[in-house]
């Protein structure tokens, strides 16, 4: 469920008019909803309340820092993956110390600022990775905290390029070969075994390989136990959101409409088949999920250019592009698109919703049937707010987006929009060509 809603004609986030924030700061913009974002985490954290829980935000999906700070306020820690997302924790006056650092190449400067700066632990993905850990751990003269994810070769029925816990994925450490590896761990005196990990896939929008994938590890995880005392585990994140029908599904009134074989996956349905199967193993259980906690909570605001009617295909033209929401040029992933101002008096429009960047994959949806929306009217694309704009670009020369929180009635800039200067700033013309 989620906070955005049609007040009359008019789209909203929580109660402000989005085309107010399109008026004020322009497009391309991302509006966020505090308040979806803040139920989604109490639904995760009540569904699993039976268990010692971590959420560890996986920061990847959203790193504003402002968006960082609130999860903080709410008790998150955070799944981050390099030393900037660690200076962004740090910049948001959050806590390092709950938060856990994942990656299959983390630089010796990067495991450094962790260990600085009291990481939770590490998640340890190879061989070579425990002994670099162990060499820096060793000059700061500590003793680096680990869990090394283990890839229980388990089908998330995803897409092809989010699919991580196969056997020919790059990540993590067989299942078979797991035991070896914590062996490997021990013998190293800058180490400290500390947990498990591992993480299937993303935008899983059944139980049933969350649940396969626990119950493969499950008997390894209590050999750990035994042989290392380890106090915790993370099954990752991955858990999905609705995107084809992603207005609608902000009712509970739809929710309940869906029959219940094709319920998508809700954090009560996941929290029921796992709580059962996690309480025995007596461990702390770290969630990593991202896209869930802010999937839904964010819409990408956009201006229409043109109407461009062609020889029997229309191409709504945009002033939004792939480089500001790259996802369905990169894996063909379906955004509903809706107007800010709705009318039920226009006639519908069959339309191709292209950007202005000069590549044929600049397309956000192909044949897509709208509301008939004309020159300077506002559309959104929803379910924006996950690998929106942490996978953005500045194609074609344009500015990263500006970021917009809102909260019931008020908003505020969290990201102003990138100015030009901004962009070139560390650009120079060497002396050879003056
Ligand atoms: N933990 C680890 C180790 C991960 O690699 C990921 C995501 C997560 C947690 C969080 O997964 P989530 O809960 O968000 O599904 N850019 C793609 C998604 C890539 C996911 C990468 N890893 C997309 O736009 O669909």
């Amino acid at each position: 469920m989620h906070h955005f809603h049609y007040v009359g004609p008019n789209l909203h986030c929580e109660s402000v008019d989005l085309a107010e924030i399109a008026r004020l700061y322009g497009t391309p913009t991302y509006v966020y909803s505090a308040e979806t974002m803040a139920d989604n985490y109490r639904r995760l954290a009540e569904g699993l309340s039976g268990l010692d829980l971590q959420i560890c935000y996986a920061m990847k999906a959203n790193s504003n820092i402002a968006l960082l700070r609130h999860f903080s306020n709410l008790g998150a820690g955070f799944d981050l993956v390099g030393g900037g997302e660690i200076k962004r924790v740090l910049a948001a006056g959050a806590n390092v110390k709950s938060s856990v650092f994942a990656g299959i190449g983390k630089t010796e400067a990067e495991i450094q600022l962790a260990l600085e700066n009291g990481i939770f632990s590490f998640h340890v993905e190879s061989e070579p990775e425990l002994a670099r850990i162990n060499h820096v751990a060793g000059k700061l003269g500590v003793k680096a905290p680990i869990a090394i994810r283990v890839n229980p070769d388990v089908d998330a029925h995803t897409h092809a390029k989010i699919t991580t816990g196969k056997s020919d994925n790059k990540f993590g450490i067989p299942l078979k070969h797991a035991a070896a590896a914590y062996e490997a761990a021990s013998k190293y005196p800058n180490l400290t075994i500390k947990g498990v990990q591992m993480h299937i896939g993303s935008q899983l929008t059944s139980v049933a390989p969350f649940i396969e994938a626990v119950r493969k590890i499950t008997p390894f995880v209590g050999e750990l136990k035994a042989l290392y005392g380890i106090t915790y585990f993370s099954i990752g994140g991955g858990m999905g959101i609705v995107y084809k029908d992603a207005l609608a599904s902000g009712a509970k009134v739809w929710w309940d409409a869906q029959p219940a074989d094709q319920r998508p996956l809700t954090p009560e349905t996941y929290a029921a088949a796992l709580v059962p199967l996690l309480q025995p193993l007596g461990l702390k259980i770290v969630l990593e999920h991202g896209r869930f906690m802010v999937g839904n909570s964010g819409v990408l605001l956009a201006k229409v250019e043109h109407l461009k009617r062609g020889a029997g295909k229309n191409f709504l033209i945009v002033d939004a592009a792939m480089n500001d929401l790259v996802r369905p040029a990169m894996y063909e992933s379906y955004h509903e698109i809706v107007p800010l101002h709705r009318d039920s008096g226009r006639r519908a429009l069959v339309a191709d919703v292209v950007g202005p960047i000069c590549e044929s994959g600049d397309c956000f949806a192909k044949d897509r049937q709208l509301q008939e929306v004309g020159e300077g009217e506002y559309i959104a694309f929803m379910s924006a707010g996950a690998y929106g704009y942490t996978m953005a670009s500045r194609y074609n020369t344009r500015a990263m987006a500006a970021e917009v929180l809102v909260k019931g009635g008020t908003f505020e800039l969290i990201n102003a929009r990138e100015t030009f200067e901004q962009q070139i700033a560390g650009e120079k013309i060497p002396a050879f060509l003056k």
